[in-house]
Order: C-alpha cells, then structure tokens, then sequence
C-alpha cells in the first residue's frame, strides 16, 4: 500500500500554525483523501506532562523539558504518526523537531537536541509559518491578559531567526510568509507546494 504524506507546520508561537493545520485537513477532505490531523506536545501522558511545564505548574529544567518532547514524539511517532503513514492515510502534524531545535537551541546545545532527535523519520514537506515575533505577539496580546508585550516579542523573534536558520536541516522544507496576509492566501501557497511535490513524486492526489 502507498504511505500517506508526512507534513509539518512549524513556527513561532501565533504564527497561524494550527489555523494552517485545520484549513489543510480540510483541503483533503474535500478531496475526498484520508487525513490523520495531529499535534505536538501530544494528548498522552507525556504531553500533559509537558503542558503543566508550559503552563508554570511544574517547574524543571531545559534540559529535561526537551527530553520530554523528544520521548513524546518517541511516542507519538510509533502509536500514531507511523501506523497512520502505513496505512496510507496522509498525516498533518502541528509542530515537530524542529520545534525542539528552534525552542530548545535558546538555552540547550542545538548539537545535543539534533542528537536526541536523530532517529526520527524526516517529513515529506515542512512548511515554517514566517511572522515577525512582534506580529505574534500582538496576536497573543488580544487573547490574553496582562502579559509582557516587548520581552514576548523579542523572544518570539529570536524563534522566527533559530527557526529560518533550520530551514536547511530537512531538504523539503519551505518558509512561507505568515502575516499581512489572510490564512487562506497563506493556506493557498501551502497547497501549492504539495500539489508541485506530488506531481515531481508522481503522487496521485
Ligand atoms: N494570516 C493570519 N493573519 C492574521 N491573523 C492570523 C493569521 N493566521 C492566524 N491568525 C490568528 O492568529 C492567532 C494564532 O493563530 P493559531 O492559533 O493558528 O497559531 P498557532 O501557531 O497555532 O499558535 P500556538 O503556537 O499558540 O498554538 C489566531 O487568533 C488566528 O486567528
Ligand atoms: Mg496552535
């Protein structure tokens, strides 16, 4: 049986990666193909985990948070990600290793986390959502309260840079321009670069 397609959506925080998400598992679809929609950090337990960390309940170290990710991908890749692919079924997944590079590499060793990432399989494409941290936290600041606009922009900012650094760590990977523009103009540009690599791949789709 032909594996599904492996696609990522990475980027700063805000940066539209689940609305990106969405509007693709909804382009499959209505094209009538089979779609696995997925996220990291995941809904097992691992993920909450993680998600008490990034909501301050629990404090520990870098170092051990990214091992984290790093398990709850181990994880996600051999429950979900994998059977999903083998069954021919076309996996979009919010947020990969790259989120662990581009997050992690602020206070860890960014060789460290290649390592302790190297045995996972490689996307079909990656698709890093390009905004401005300023952009992103603007986008933030209208849903939440009382937070600190310029030490949260310059932080998202310092992501968008260690993101497009990493855009030549996987060979498929394209950065698309994710702000003064709407998601569907962004979602459309997303589509297009799958329908060119199927075509070049000779993927029916
Ligand atoms: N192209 C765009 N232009 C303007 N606003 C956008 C655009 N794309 C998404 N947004 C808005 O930005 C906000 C964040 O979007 P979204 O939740 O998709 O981001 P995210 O990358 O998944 O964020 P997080 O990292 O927090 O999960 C939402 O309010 C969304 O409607
Ligand atoms: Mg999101």
């Amino acid at each position: 049986m032909k594996r599904g397609l492996f696609l990522v959506i990475e980027g700063p925080d805000a940066s539209g990666q689940s609305t990106q998400t969405e509007l693709l598992a909804k382009w499959f679809e209505r094209r009538g193909l089979k779609v696995f929609v997925t996220k990291e950090p995941t809904n097992s337990l691992i993920g909450g985990v993680i998600r008490a960390v990034l909501k301050k309940e629990w404090k520990i170290d870098m170092r051990t948070l990214q091992l984290l990710f790093t398990a709850d991908r181990a994880h996600h890749l051999r429950m979900e990600i994998n059977p999903m692919l083998e069954r021919g079924i076309n996996v979009v997944c919010d947020r990969y290793i790259l989120s662990t590079l581009a997050f992690g590499s602020t206070e860890e060793d960014l060789e460290w986390l290649k390592q302790i990432n190297s045995k996972f399989p490689e996307p079909d494409l990656t698709f890093i959502l390009n905004v401005p941290g300023k952009i992103c936290a603007e986008r933030i600041a209208k849903s939440r309260f009382g937070f600190e606009f310029f030490e949260t922009a310059e932080k998202l900012e310092i992501i968008r840079k260690n993101y497009l650094d990493l855009k030549d760590f996987y060979k498929n990977t394209h950065v698309i321009k994710g702000y003064n523009r709407s998601p569907v103009k962004v979602h459309k540009d997303i589509v297009e670069i799958i329908e060119k690599f199927c075509l070049e791949k000779g993927i029916k789709i």
